[in-house]
């Protein structure tokens, strides 16, 4: 999708061709208040930011600790396509600590606004300059690739700092980095601080932003147009206070709005995301861009009707390209178009009268001010409808068993009148029916598979405690099913039937009798 007013950007920058992406997930993400990640929790984050394509992770501050260091060493030695970082004061220890792990990349900084300069650091502008300089110079001859941060830079004297970056420049920094340590630029700032840095230094310039005014994409963006190449993001925004810039968000800006190359894989990053919320234990608000639970969900019958017939009329970009799928909700906004889709994503088709009953019924809940949960749709459906729903594929038997070797589950389903009995094996009860599944439709369809499922716990019923989402791919197409139930494996089951309802009664095919 090219944006009409792509034009008034022509001209005015400078835009580099491709843009770097250094992640600091692993070192400014975990100094979010409350986490800390162990060495294998890093690892195995740091191989899923190299599958998406950053160009350097940066893995730790190694010097910090024992583990820290442990992480740098072990995410060094992996050999992955990404360039691994480490963070470094402007001392001998930390360089040597960093150089020593491994890494292919240090990172040291300085501070060099005067209110660090003189409460936290007691230097003088002379002494800080010494430093720096002697320092990038020192991790130079250690043979690694230079990237120099001074710190707190958008609160410093604007001639003194790119005096600091000409003097690191000489020294032999590969490349400078902005930091808006606390989050205080406006983007007409950082814009014209990248352009400066890059003329004074002619250096790759990087911006480091921080969330406290809510500007840190905005900030990071600006800085590429001054002709900032690298930016310094991390996954979902985590990071010190309010956090750092959101990978995701400049990402898909840069692609999308910009038309800039990166090295991201975009339809890895919802898989980057739910990785590190569940191992950092930071969940992602529902209403954040582009991974958020709401990024792609509706609920106006305006929307939902607009999405329906064409997905860009409410959607900037479509979600499988950030590997998000759709999602209509229930609700007091609902139209028959909502009703009856979200009823086709749990495999049942009703005649319109039908959904207009429903959808009567479901605007008088919620006009009691409470949320429709699935469960309560499919119960009025349930109660208006019965056994009328038209569903090819019903699972009638389901049966879990877990032994010292495994789980095992038993499915019995009636496909238009016939009776199918699978038997699923795997180490989990949820990885069985996953297992059962596949074979039941694999036995009908023939080629079939689950690309993604997610598994809620319900917060709304006793009875069936899960919601289930599952995507799958049959003859080409892609499918959203949903499913409700009383175990994980049981919930899966009821996702996958109805996506493969949906299915067949969308397409030609014909199973059963
Ligand atoms: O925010 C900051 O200033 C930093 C530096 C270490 C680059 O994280
Ligand atoms: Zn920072």
């Amino acid at each position: 999708m090219k944006m009409n007013w792509r034009s008034f950007l022509e001209g005015l920058y400078d835009l580099p061709s491709r843009v770097i992406f250094f992640d600091t997930t692993l070192r400014d993400g975990e100094q979010t208040p409350g986490v800390a990640l162990r060495v294998e929790e890093k690892v195995k984050i740091a191989e899923a930011l190299s599958e998406l394509g950053v160009d350097v992770i940066e893995a730790g501050f190694a010097i910090v600790s024992k583990g820290e260091y442990e992480s740098v060493k072990r995410i060094s030695g992996l050999g992955l396509d990404s360039k691994v970082c480490s963070l470094s004061r402007c001392d001998r220890r930390d360089i040597d600590v960093a150089v020593d792990a491994g890494c292919d990349w240090v990172h040291v900084f300085i501070a060099t606004s005067e209110l660090h300069m003189r409460h936290k650091l007691n230097m003088t502008r002379e002494e800080v300059v010494e430093r720096a300089v002697e320092m990038v110079e020192y991790a130079k001859e250690r043979g690694v690739v230079v990237h120099f941060s001074a710190e707190d830079a958008t609160r410093s004297d604007m001639g003194f700092l790119m005096h600091v970056f000409k003097s690191v420049r000489d020294a032999g920094a590969d490349s400078i980095d902005i930091p808006d340590t606390v989050g205080v630029a406006l983007p007409h700032v950082m814009r014209a601080l990248a352009k400066r840095a890059k003329e004074v230094t002619g250096l790759p310039v990087a911006v480091h932003c921080h969330d406290d005014m809510g500007l840190a994409t905005a900030n990071t963006l600006a800085g590429v147009e001054g002709g900032a190449e690298i930016v310094h993001v991390t996954m979902n925004g985590i990071g010190e206070r309010a956090g750092n810039t959101s990978l995701e968000e400049v990402a898909v800006a840069l692609k999308f709005l910009y038309g800039v190359e990166t090295g991201i894989k975009y339809e890895e990053i919802a898989k980057v995301s739910k990785l590190v919320a569940r191992l950092t234990g930071i969940p992602v608000p529902k209403n954040k861009a582009i991974i958020g639970e709401n990024a792609f969900s509706h609920e106006s019958g305006i929307h939902v009707h607009g999405v329906i017939r064409h997905p860009a009329t409410y959607e900037p970009i479509m979600p499988e390209q950030v590997g998000m799928s759709r999602r209509i909700v229930i609700g007091k906004h609902s139209g028959l178009h909502s009703i009856d889709t979200v009823l086709r994503q749990y495999g049942f088709v009703l005649g319109e009268g039908e959904v207009r009953a429903v959808l009567e019924r479901v605007k008088a809940v919620a006009d009691l001010g409470r949320k429709l949960s699935d469960q309560e749709l499919l119960q009025i459906v349930n109660e208006l409808v019965g056994s009328k729903a038209v569903r090819p594929v019903v699972l009638t038997g389901f049966q879990q068993i877990t032994t010292e070797s495994g789980d095992r589950c038993i499915v019995e389903f009636e496909i238009n009148g016939e009776t199918l009995r699978v038997e699923g094996v795997g180490n989990t009860p949820l990885e069985s029916a996953v297992d059962a599944s596949l074979k039941a439709f694999t036995n009908i369809l023939g080629d079939i598979k689950i690309i993604d499922y997610s598994l809620f716990a319900s917060p709304y019923e006793d009875r069936h405690p899960y919601e289930a989402e599952v995507i799958i791919k049959v003859d080409g197409n892609t499918i959203t099913g949903k499913g409700i139930g009383k175990t994980s494996g049981h919930t899966i089951l009821n996702a996958v039937s109805s996506a493969v309802n949906q299915y067949l009664l969308t397409s030609s095919r014909r199973v059963g009798k």
